[in-house]
């Protein structure tokens, strides 16, 4: 078990991850008290990972249930292998076996087929991490059926009975707000927000992911991006677009970036026609100059003034 705070974050970066101390606290806390942990943020900010680096952290299967519309019970659960079921039947019909006895075969566990939910309190050796994507995409009803699963860790399967957690998995949720979540299933989370990263933070991610780029690069990368995010945008561009423009910079044999490259690469961070629209031209020129102070003293000018305006005067 992980004794301390630091320790969760030392892990989670020696496993490619860069905490900030909410995360890791929010991870530990978890951990000690068995919560589950739901996780929000703007999309690809790293909320998905947390779960992905927690499994590789406490070396344990990451089950993962991608929540959508129309996501029921049962297929979070577990289904009936039907195809298997009625070759079952038909090799049956020759044997003279009591139909009870027929049916009881054809519902029993070689006939089931595990999904996330059950397979996460059906593992024996260890606790898994659980991780629920997306919940904010399933509907309600499903989220109020999660929240007896989360409260027992337990699937009653009629024809066979109930089947409780030998341990109960580390479960993390996330949610990008398309909708407002529940009060109760609130109630029984950690709640942790992953807001975009600081210039620092970024620029130690893009350094941690991205083998071959050189400092120089991506400080002139991550400083670009920070500077876009306080442009009014449909689309803000998260980190998963960040190392993403890292990796295409790097395969395009750039050293830093000039008004040309990121024009000609402009469709790796803005995913909307307007969006790449709004920033041709002069807007791009002065984006870049922008970010040339951040990228000299990791902050934008914006900040500065809002830095000098809040200094009390001398
Ligand atoms: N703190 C971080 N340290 C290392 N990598 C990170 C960090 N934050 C984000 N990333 C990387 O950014 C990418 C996007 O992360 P992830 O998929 O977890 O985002 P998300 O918040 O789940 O996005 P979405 O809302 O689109 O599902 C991944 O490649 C992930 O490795
Ligand atoms: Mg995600």
């Amino acid at each position: 078990m992980i004794e301390t705070i630091e320790q969760v974050r030392q892990t989670m970066e020696r496993h490619a991850y860069v905490t900030d101390p909410a995360i890791a606290t929010a991870v530990y806390l978890a951990m000690h008290l068995g919560k589950p942990i739901l996780i929000e943020g703007q999309a690809g900010v790293g909320k998905t990972e947390v779960a992905k680096v927690l499994a590789r952290v406490l070396n344990t299967e990451l089950i993962r249930l991608q929540c959508y519309e129309g996501l029921d019970a049962t297929t979070a659960h577990y289904e009936w292998n039907y195809p298997k079921q009625m070759l079952r039947i038909k090799l049956e019909e020759r044997t003279d076996r009591p139909v009870e006895e027929k049916e009881a075969l054809i519902f029993s566990l070689p006939f089931l087929l595990e999904r996330p939910l059950l397979r996460a309190i059906t593992r024996h050796d260890k606790a898994p991490v659980l991780l629920i994507d997306e919940i904010d995409r399933a509907d309600e009803e499903f989220e109020a059926f999660l929240l007896e699963v989360l409260s027992d860790f337990q699937v009653t399967i009629p024809e066979l009975g109930t089947v409780t957690a030998t341990h109960r998995p580390h479960v993390v949720l996330t949610s990008n707000r398309t909708r407002e979540l529940s009060d109760a299933l609130k109630r029984r989370c950690l709640y942790l927000w992953i807001d975009y990263p600081t210039f620092e933070k970024e620029l130690r991610i893009v350094l941690t992911k991205v083998p071959g780029a050189n400092e120089a690069l991506a400080r002139q990368i991550c400083a670009f991006v920070q500077t876009l995010r306080q442009i009014k945008l449909s689309k803000r561009p998260g980190v998963a677009e960040t190392l993403d423009w890292a990796m295409s910079l790097i395969a395009l044999h750039r050293d830093h970036l000039d008004a040309e490259t990121v024009e000609a690469t402009l469709g790796v961070i803005l995913k909307d026609r307007d969006d790449i629209r709004q920033l041709g031209g002069e807007r791009l020129g002065q984006v870049l100059a922008e970010a040339h102070t951040l990228t000299l003293d990791g902050r934008s000018p914006r900040a500065t003034e809002r830095i000098a305006a809040d200094a009390p005067s001398a």
